[in-house]
């Protein structure tokens, strides 16, 4: 059955052949949604006959937000934490083993509950596809279960057994390097499809991150790595040297680093939410965008460093404080994503695409940064179905 959606003021559909620019964006926009995918893209007044049209009444129009990069698997919050942080106390790798003894702690019935609970968050702010990481559990066992649970909501699971060293090898580093990539990986590889690893002062140093992300490797997983966010360091170079995906954070960057990302498949993942919530320095995402890297925006949704679900609020961040123009923060957060996973048929409107996208309650997608902390998402299609 086909679904016109019509009447759509501005269509971002980040595929240049379609419309003007970068975004190739289409003024007075029709979309015929046919199944789970896009059947026809083009002008409001060309559009062919369908079964049914439901009209957009002069709203934009973007692709679903892709979220290449959370932490929803976890149980607990860390408030205590936060307000610690906001009376000037620094943000350290160590406050992950609270979420680590709380997660343990919680059913599996509780996990899945929560992580229903942020994805419908998540939603009802135009995210369509997500990805989403282990990493509070920190045994075979926890870690196992964790990306179980994920991967009946995503296809898009990322092993993190080494986010920090387990509390019980706190002593035995290297012992802990052994698990994760020996048993643990075992039984968690089969429930995921990226591997990942914290290569930062206080997690995992560059050469325990490289055989974590080698064994993952030979496990048919795809790298990404958690690189330079709380300092310099040689996650970023690591993740260049394996064919990482995605290199995330990159906050603290070296010419060396931007190079690295701008000459190679690499994309650079920026989190502007843990910035935010942790009042660091910003990523500089000029700096990387006018070297040539390919720049996404993504939440990195976790009770610690980032508790947003919210892409529309890192749009407004990556524009106010990070450089980048409104048109390249709402690419970097749907196509840009897109490239984070490796994934060609999301994060763009374009005939076979997946129907994945979102109405604003705005004349045009530059509203999401211009009008901050406003929900604009007024109608979200995921997979060719109404969501909202
Ligand atoms: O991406 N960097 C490591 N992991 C998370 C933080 C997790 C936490 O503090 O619980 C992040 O910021
Ligand atoms: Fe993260």
């Amino acid at each position: 059955m086909s679904t016109a959606i019509i009447n759509i003021s501005s269509l971002v559909t980040n595929d240049p052949s379609l419309g003007h620019g970068p975004l190739g964006l289409i003024r007075d926009a029709a979309v015929v949604v046919d199944g789970d995918r896009i059947a026809w893209i083009g002008e409001n007044s060309k559009a062919p006959a369908t079964d049914n049209a439901v009209d957009a009444e002069g709203r934009a129009g973007i692709p679903g937000f892709v979220d290449s990069h959370s932490h929803l698997v976890f149980a607990g919050d860390r408030t205590a934490e936060f307000n610690a942080r906001m009376s000037g106390q620094s943000y350290s790798a160590g406050g992950i083993r609270t979420t680590v003894a709380a997660t343990r702690a919680a059913t599996d019935e509780e996990l899945e509950a929560n992580l229903l609970r942020y994805l419908r968050e998540a939603l009802r702010q135009g995210t369509t596809t997500f990805e989403t990481k282990s990493g509070y559990g920190l045994t075979t066992h926890d870690e196992a279960r964790a990306l179980r649970i994920a991967a009946a909501h995503t296809d898009e699971v990322t092993y993190l057994g080494a986010h920090v060293v387990a509390p019980e090898f706190a002593d035995d580093p290297e012992g802990y390097v052994a698990l994760v990539t020996g048993e643990m990986l075992d039984a968690c590889a089969p429930h995921a499809r990226w591997v990942d690893v914290f290569c930062e002062k206080g997690a995992f140093d560059g050469d325990q991150a490289r055989a974590v992300l080698t064994a993952g490797m030979r496990h048919g997983l795809v790298p990404r790595v958690h690189a330079n966010q709380l300092g310099h360091g040689p996650g970023v170079q690591l993740a260049v040297e394996v064919g990482a995906a995605s290199a995330d954070h990159c906050t603290h960057l070296t010419d060396a680093d931007v190079d690295a990302l701008a000459n190679s498949d690499t994309v650079a993942t920026l989190l502007p939410g843990a910035e935010f919530s942790t009042r660091a320095q910003w990523p500089n995402a000029r700096r990387l965008l006018d070297a040539g890297a390919t720049v996404a925006l993504s939440t990195d949704c976790n009770p610690g460093s980032s508790f947003t679900s919210s892409m529309p609020f890192c749009v407004a961040l990556a524009v106010r404080d990070m450089g980048m123009t409104p048109d390249e923060a709402v690419w970097s957060a749907t196509a840009g994503g897109a490239a984070a996973l490796r994934r060609a048929d999301i994060g763009r409107l374009t005939p076979g695409a997946r129907a994945d996208l979102a109405l604003l309650d705005a004349p045009s997608h530059v509203h999401l940064a211009y009008r901050p902390g406003v929900p604009l998402v007024s109608a979200v299609w995921r997979r060719g179905l109404r969501e909202l």
